[in-house]
C-alpha cells in the first residue's frame, strides 16, 4: 500500500495485511484481514507514532523512507505494546539511533519485557505534550483499554487522534478512510472488534471517553491502530462505542446449542417457535459449525442467551466449553438466560450450563428444560411454551 498524506507532513505508513485469518494466535477469527496503522509527522521534529507486526517491518521502514531518512526519527511512540503494533520497534529503534522511545507509565514495563531493549525511554501521563516544533503529541493515558498500558496520541494543529486499537477494525481494504468503504462491512469488523476485544471493559470505555470529550479537543481524523480511518464525521465511531459500552441489547435471542442426535436441535426450533408467538426474533447458532467470535457478536447484541446441550459424559458437548469460556470472560451486562438439552441416562446437562450461566453473572429467568430420549411432541409442546415465556421476558423493558 502506497504512503497516505493524510494532513500536511502527517503519513499513514502502516500495512495491509490481507491475508491474515486469525489473529492473537488463533484466538480471534479475521475474516477481512487487518492493517497495522503507524503514523509518521514530520515537523521540525520527526516522530513515529506505533509500528507494525514484526513481518511486515521492512514494509514500515520503506514507507516511512519515502518520506524522510528513518535515522532522522527524534520520537517513536510505543501508544501499547502488544506485538502488532510494536513488533517492528527493534528495527525502527536501529534504524534511529537517536529517537527517544515514548511509552505510557506501564509501557515501561510491558515494552521493556517484550524487548528487554536498553533503548531511551521516556513514559508520559495524561496531558503530558512533547512539541515537534509548530505541533506539539498530548498524551491521554487509556488503561485497559485494552490492555494496562494503553494510551492514546493527539497531534494539535493537525487534531489528529491516534487512540491505538481503540475505533479500530480487522478490515483489509485498497481504501484508507471511513467515506470509502462499504459502510455494512465496516461497522459489522468495528462491532466484532469491539464485541470481542473492549466488552469487559465497556464501562472504562464510558469513562474515558467522556474525559476525552471533556478536554474539547477539536478532532478532524481519529486514526486507529487497525482498518480504516474516520474522516467522515469522525464522531461517529464514538457515538456507536458509547452506544455498545452501555450494554444496552436488543429485545431479541440467541439459540446457541450443539446436538448428538438432533434431539436437542429438536427442542432448539420448538423454543424458536415459542419466542416467534412472542414476536421475538431469534437466531439459532449451532455452535459446533459457527466461528465462535462471529457467534459471540451475536451474543452481544441479543437481550437472551438460551444454551442447549445434550449430555455427554456427565457433561455438555466439548464445542461449548470455549464459547462458554469467552461469554465468561466478557462479562456482558443486561442479559437473561435459560438452559435446555434433552439426555439419555445421567442428563447433568441443564445444571451444568445454569451454573455456567450463574458464573457469567447472566440471570436464569426459568428453571431450564430437559427431554429424555428424542422429545415426544409433549416435550416439544413444553418447549414452545417454555420459548413463548422467555420471548415474553425478553421483550420487558431493561431497568
Ligand atoms: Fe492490542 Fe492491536 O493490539
Amino acid at each position: 500500500m502506497m504512503v497516505t498524506e493524510l494532513k500536511p507532513g502527517v503519513y499513514w505508513v502502516g500495512v495491509v495485511d490481507w491475508a491474515l485469518r486469525r489473529f492473537h494466535g488463533v484466538e480471534l477469527s479475521t475474516h477481512r484481514g487487518s492493517a497495522y496503522n503507524a503514523y509518521l509527522i514530520v515537523d521540525e521534529k520527526v516522530a513515529l507514532v506505533d509500528t507494525v507486526w514484526s513481518p511486515f517491518q521492512d514494509q514500515l521502514l520503506a514507507n516511512i523512507r519515502e518520506v524522510v531518512d528513518p535515522a532522522k526519527i527524534d520520537y517513536v511512540v510505543a501508544n501499547h505494546a502488544e506485538v502488532d503494533h510494536s513488533g517492528g520497534l527493534p528495527a525502527v529503534m536501529r534504524e534511529a539511533p537517536n529517537a527517544t522511545l515514548v511509552v505510557s507509565k506501564r509501557g515501561l514495563e510491558s515494552v521493556e519485557g517484550h524487548y528487554h531493549q536498553p533503548w531511551n525511554f521516556k513514559a508520559v501521563g495524561t496531558g503530558d505534550s512533547i512539541s515537534l516544533g509548530k505541533n506539539s503529541l498530548v498524551f491521554v493515558e487509556a488503561p485497559l483499554l485494552h490492555w494496562p498500558d494503553s494510551m492514546f496520541t493527539y497531534l494539535t494543529g493537525h487534531n489528529v487522534l491516534m487512540p491505538n486499537d481503540a475505533f479500530g477494525q480487522h478490515y483489509a481494504t485498497d481504501a484508507r478512510f471511513n467515506d470509502q468503504v462499504n459502510q455494512e462491512e465496516l461497522y459489522e469488523e468495528a462491532l466484532k472488534y469491539y464485541a470481542n476485544i473492549l466488552t469487559p471493559f465497556s464501562h472504562l470505555v464510558t469513562k474515558k471517553i467522556e474525559e476525552v470529550v471533556a478536554l474539547n479537543l477539536p478532532v478532524d481524523l481519529i486514526c486507529p491502530s487497525h482498518g480504516v480511518l474516520w474522516r467522515k464525521d469522525p464522531l461517529q465511531i464514538v457515538h456507536k462505542y458509547l452506544e455498545w459500552a452501555a450494554q444496552r441489547p436488543e429485545p431479541r435471542a440467541v439459540i446457541l446449542y450443539d446436538t448428538m442426535w438432533n434431539g436437542t436441535l429438536r427442542m432448539a426450533e420448538a423454543i424458536g417457535d415459542g419466542l416467534a408467538d412472542a414476536g421475538v426474533p431469534y437466531k439459532l447458532i449451532y455452535a459446533a459449525g459457527t466461528d465462535r467470535n462471529d457467534a459471540l457478536v451475536e451474543v452481544f447484541k441479543a437481550r437472551t442467551l438460551l444454551i442447549g446441550s445434550p449430555t455427554m459424559n456427565n457433561g455438555l458437548l466439548p464445542s461449548l466449553e470455549p464459547i462458554l469460556g469467552e461469554i465468561k470472560g466478557l462479562k456482558f451486562k443486561n442479559k437473561i438466560g435459560a438452559a435446555f438439552g434433552c439426555y439419555g441416562w445421567s442428563g447433568e446437562c441443564v445444571k451444568l450450563i445454569e451454573h455456567h450461566l450463574e458464573e457469567s453473572k447472566i440471570p436464569v429467568i426459568r428453571p431450564g428444560i430437559r427431554a429424555k430420549w428424542q422429545p415426544k411432541p409433549a416435550d416439544l409442546a413444553a418447549c414452545r411454551a417454555f420459548g413463548r415465556e422467555i420471548g415474553e421476558a425478553t421483550k420487558r423493558p431493561l431497568e
